[in-house]
């Protein structure tokens, strides 16, 4: 009996448990398969038959499945679902929540499988398990037929580059093995996704509860002629050849033990390299020739996709840790703007304009959507106007990111292309993106440098130029406190400039209103305008709600070191609508304002600003003169 390895990870990272696992053996051929497809649609149950019929599960497993032994099964059959459904809140809900990646081994193959969640909520696993598969069971509930989730379904696997699917019409015990309602779920599948690139949907009638067609062919349905779906699973043909590829190595660490040895280590992504070859470091550009193919087992005169290698070169050339080395005949692009496919994975939407982390296999950058081109209605596949995403919606957007990006388009190269979006507050994975390509405009665009720079336009004014943002609610204090700052500075000599929110929402902001994707727009201008000033020699007072911490965040970062400071004008919600200067609270309160802030728009006070300001407790002019304190003490005036 073939060895049985369950690998259940927890986490996503675990499924680095099961490439170990696989490092240590080698010979036949091995499919990463991912099972998707809506809640109920017997995903579980599917994987359990497979390995069942294998006789791939040991007696006690099995005992523990018999009827009465937990969660109901169907009268007198063991219940499947339970062999593979692992973590314990799962079985509590009924529903799988996490990706669960399976080995196990036949003669003629080595299967992956990840079985991934059908929930709405976790479209994210689906992805995650998706992004590493070459082939997907997609299963439809016969009695139900194709719904919702299961195009949604379909047009992740088509986005992540799956080719080849087999579409699992299960239950079909439950539709009296009817061949017409087969038939009629498969037309509407074929109708549905002609327009997206699969090369081979093979349908298979199963019944995973039963065991029709799984492994055994189905004596109820001799209407079907075609493989059962162990069959396909075996002989499916998903060879992708990724030495034919150019040559691809991230960097993953500089090794310099002594002066006489300098290289530079990593796995080949793809295509092979050999002693002599010309490569490129990008995104720097820098040409030369390999010298050395280093190993732990010695010198190679080749090596190729999967290996792990250190290249010396012939050239003293600088190239540090997260660089590409590529072949020249096919360099990889370089681009800081792209246009990708996101599927977005989080609770809170996408806002064009907020600042996400961007990671690839090995390079890190901070990114924000410019454009969101267009949202895809998975039911209809059209493209759609819209302002943000949602929660499992996809979109096609341009990204604009603070560094060049060394890729390939993900339909040329997975591992290159791919990359996902990581919350910068909280960690989370948000979104997975697969680019498209690189914006042209990006390496038509350079920065050119002018003779006059920030030093010296703040030397001519004898200051030291930067950013006093302010932040509150509306009717806190910050204008008049801002205002009353200003007009003392400007009394000593100082070069300053006030943007306040108002005023900015009067020009250059007029097109913007109170929506949450607007306000990060608000904030994106006024912290480009403030950086301007800066650059301009100018000690620059922003006055805005800027209700929201990313943005903020974003602002600072945008300023160099000692540049910027975040005084937070703290004053209670119940001050500031009594004191209600523009009576807005009250409209608000009377439902004639929507979005207010503090009433129906959040306001995320800051964590750790660098002065506070309460204005509940102190007259405007005892503000200013402790700010005007602190700003000296912090050596910024
Ligand atoms: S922000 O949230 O996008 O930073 P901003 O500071 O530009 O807001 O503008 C806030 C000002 O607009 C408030 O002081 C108030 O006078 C006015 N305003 C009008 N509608 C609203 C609203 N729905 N929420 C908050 N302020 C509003």
């Amino acid at each position: 009996m073939p060895k049985l390895t369950v690998v259940h990870p927890e986490k996503e990272q675990d499924s680095g448990e099961v490439e170990a696992l696989l490092a240590q053996e080698s010979g036949k051929d091995l499919l990463r398969f991912l099972t998707c497809g809506s809640v109920g649609d017997g995903k579980s149950t599917l994987i359990g038959r497979l390995l069942y019929d294998s006789q791939l599960v040991c007696e006690d497993q099995i005992a523990a499945l018999e009827p009465g032994a937990g969660k109901a099964g169907a009268k007198g059959e063991i219940d499947l679902a339970r062999l593979v459904d692992g973590l314990q809140a799962e079985r509590e809900q009924g529903i799988t929540i996490d990706v669960a990646y399976r080995y196990f081994a036949r003669s003629k193959r080595k299967f992956i499988v990840a079985d991934t969640p059908g929930h709405e909520r976790y479209t994210r696993n689906m992805a995650t398990g998706a992004s590493n598969c070459n082939f997907a069971v997609l299963l439809v509930d016969a009695s139900k037929g194709i719904i919702t989730q299961t195009r949604r379904h379909c047009c992740i696997l088509n986005l992540l580059g799956i080719r080849k699917i087999a579409l699992a019409v299960n239950k079909m015990d439950l539709v009296d093995y009817s061949r017409d309602r087969f038939d009629a779920i498969v037309a509407e599948f074929t109708e549905f996704s002609q327009t997206l690139n699969f090369e081979d949907v093979t349908a298979i009638p199963v019944s995973a509860a039963k065991g029709d067609n799984i492994l055994n062919t189905s004596k109820q349905m001799d209407w079907y002629h075609g493989p059962t779906l162990m069959a396909h699973l075996e002989t499916v043909d998903v060879a992708s050849d990724r030495t034919e590829q150019p040559f691809r190595m991230p960097v993953q660490w500089v090794n310099r033990p002594n002066s006489d040895f300098h290289g530079f280590a990593g796995t080949v992504k793809s295509g092979m390299v050999r002693r002599g070859d010309e490569i490129v470091a990008l995104p720097g550009g820098k040409r030369t020739t390999v010298e050395r193919i280093v190993t732990y087992d010695g010198d190679l005169d080749e090596a190729q996709a999967g290996d792990a290698i250190t290249l010396t070169l012939a050239d003293e050339i600088d190239v540090s840790r997260g660089d590409v080395l590529s072949g020249t005949d096919a360099e990889a692009e370089v681009s800081d703007q792209i246009a990708t496919h996101l599927i977005w994975m989080d609770q809170n939407p996408m806002l064009p304009g907020r600042s996400y982390i961007l990671k690839t296999g090995n390079q890190t950058a901070t990114a924000s959507i410019s454009t969101l081109k267009y949202k895809l209605n998975v039911d209809s596949l059209e493209h759609q106007a819209g302002t943000n995403l949602e929660l499992n919606e996809l979109g096609f957007c341009n990204l604009s990111l603070n560094r060049p990006l060394v890729f390939d388009p993900y339909k040329q190269d997975r591992e290159m292309g791919g990359f996902v979006l990581i919350d910068q507050l909280t960690n989370a994975t948000i979104g997975a993106g697969m680019i498209e390509f690189g914006l042209r405009r990006a390496t038509n665009i350079q920065w050119q440098s002018l003779e006059v720079g920030k030093g010296v336009r703040a030397e001519l004014k004898g200051q030291k130029p930067c950013v006093l943002w302010f932040t509150g609610l509306s009717g806190s204090g910050k204008s008049t406190v801002a205002s009353l700052l200003e007009k003392q500075l400007h009394g000593s000599g100082r070069h300053t400039y006030l943007l306040d929110g108002d005023n900015v929402r009067h020009g250059l902001n007029k097109d913007l209103g109170f929506t949450d994707v607007d306000r990060v727009e608000n904030i994106r201008r006024v912290a480009e305008t403030a950086k301007l000033f800066v650059d301009a020699g100018l000690i620059v007072m922003v006055s805005f709600i800027s209700p929201f911490r990313s943005e903020r965040r974003m602002a600072r970062e945008l300023l160099g070191d000692n540049e910027f400071l975040e005084i937070f004008v703290d004053t209670p919600l119940e001050i500031c609508e009594e004191r209600d200067p523009k009576g807005l609270y009250k409209k608000a309160r009377a439902g004639e304002i929507k979005n207010f802030t503090g009433i129906d728009s959040t306001y995320e006070a800051p964590e750790r600003a660098d002065i506070v300001l309460e204005s509940g407790k102190f007259s405007p002019d005892e503000l200013v003169s402790t700010l005007v304190t602190t700003l000296r003490e912090k050596g910024y005036i």
